[in-house]
């Protein structure tokens, strides 16, 4: 039986990110850790996400020097520190204060991307400042085509170099646990606001003294008066584009000069698409089983897809990822990094940006000491002859 660790502990304790999970649930109110924790429906795209990791068992080889090892790896061309990227994640400055920018930090000083989401509650300026980052901007295709055109001039001005188009999400999942916390948009019901007031440590962080945070790049988008929290989500809403289709695509193709990945892509005939539309990458996800239910896993359609785009296409997922196995299992498969989203989260909740570098720490060790278990003195000496499907 697994023991778990007592939820008050610090962060600096937590030895695996269930475990900083749970001290997130701790430290930060109920309604936020439902909006990071859940899924939609029945939650089985998201139970799915973790079990599709046990189907697959490795076979290590002994024999082999390992005492020197390599887990950087390259990424359009960039070394970067480790096969992860922290993912695009709306709000974070709910969790703590200013998130986005503890979490960028963190990235930079692990050498890994950050990628921004377009509801971040930092603006995608102040992110692009952060010494020694690489950050990258998600896209939502808003209907206010000259404010995505804007967005994307925006991203040139300030030194981004690549753009995630989220291709999943113009009609919202139906998370139930997440519709049961508010009577309105944004106006938490009775129940969470008194739970809110038993965590007077989150309430000097988060709402003191600017209440609630804004979304710092959603500017003209949003009607005079809509830059509070309650209005921009309405207008959020109202913005999302279940039209959105390959011409959208294509358009931003002939838009931005940069780096362009599709985000939420499940189906190998779309990654096939992208790679002949011009796309440079694609990352498999089913957004953390928050939208569709039932769908597969990233990791269950990984090898068609790499089959299908060839060597030189980056291939991407997400959706699941909690230990250094689950990453190299990626990585034989076919992967060229994997994002977190859950993950630097909970890290983000136990124990702000020093909880975000402990989650990216455990990976990195969990990482090196994988790789090493598996024989192999860098990635690319990782190969199918590694893993079975059980
Ligand atoms: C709280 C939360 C907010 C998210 N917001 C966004 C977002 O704004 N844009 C986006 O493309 N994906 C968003 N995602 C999806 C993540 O980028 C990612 O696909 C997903 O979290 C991966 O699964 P994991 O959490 O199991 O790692 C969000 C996920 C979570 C948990």
């Amino acid at each position: 039986m697994k023991r778990r660790l007592l939820p008050w502990r610090s962060y600096r304790e937590a030895r695996n990110i269930a475990e900083l999970a749970g001290i997130a649930r701790r430290r930060v109110p109920n309604f936020v850790f439902e909006y990071i924790d859940g899924g939609s429906d029945d939650e089985a795209s998201l139970a799915n996400n973790r079990a599709v990791f046990d189907r697959y068992r490795f076979t290590p080889r002994t024999l082999t020097d390992v005492s020197v090892r390599d887990i950087s790896t390259q990424l359009f061309g960039r070394r970067i520190g480790m096969p992860v990227v922290i993912g695009p994640t709306g709000f974070n400055g709910m969790v703590t204060k200013d998130g986005d920018l503890k979490l960028a930090r963190a990235a930079a000083a692990h050498g890994i991307p950050f990628a921004l989401s377009t509801v971040s509650t930092v603006s995608m300026e102040d992110i692009a400042r952060v010494p020694g980052g690489w950050p990258w901007m998600q896209v939502y295709f808003f209907r206010d085509r000259k404010f995505v055109r804007e967005l994307v001039a925006r991203c040139a001005a300030a030194g981004y170099d690549t753009i995630a188009v989220t291709t999943d999400s113009a009609i919202y999942g139906n998370r139930e646990w997440d519709s049961r916390n508010y009577s309105a948009p944004l106006v938490l019901n009775w129940r969470n606001k008194l739970n809110v007031v038993c965590r007077p440590r989150w309430m000097l962080d988060v709402l003191v003294p600017d209440g609630l945070p804004t979304f710092k790049n959603l500017g003209d988008l949003l009607p005079p008066g809509g830059i509070s929290p309650q209005g921009a989500a309405a207008e959020i809403g109202k913005q999302h584009m279940p039209s959105l289709n390959w011409q959208d695509i294509q358009w931003l193709r002939d838009e931005w000069k940069g780096k362009l990945i599709l985000k939420g892509i499940l189906s190998v005939e779309e990654a096939r698409q992208a790679r002949e539309l011009g796309v440079d990458g694609v990352v498999l996800s089913n957004h953390g089983g928050r939208q569709l239910d039932h769908a597969v896993s990233p990791m269950e359609i990984l090898p068609e897809v790499r089959q299908a785009v060839g060597a030189n296409m980056t291939v991407m997922l997400d959706s699941g990822f909690r230990r250094g196995t689950d990453i190299l299992k990626a990585i034989i498969l076919g992967a060229d990094a994997v994002l977190l989203g859950r993950a630097t989260l909970f890290g983000l909740g136990a124990g702000g940006e020093p909880g975000v570098n402990h989650v990216l720490d455990l990976l990195q060790t969990d990482l090196h000491r994988t790789l090493g278990l598996l024989g192999c003195s860098s990635l690319k000496e990782l190969d199918g002859s590694l893993l079975r499907r059980v």
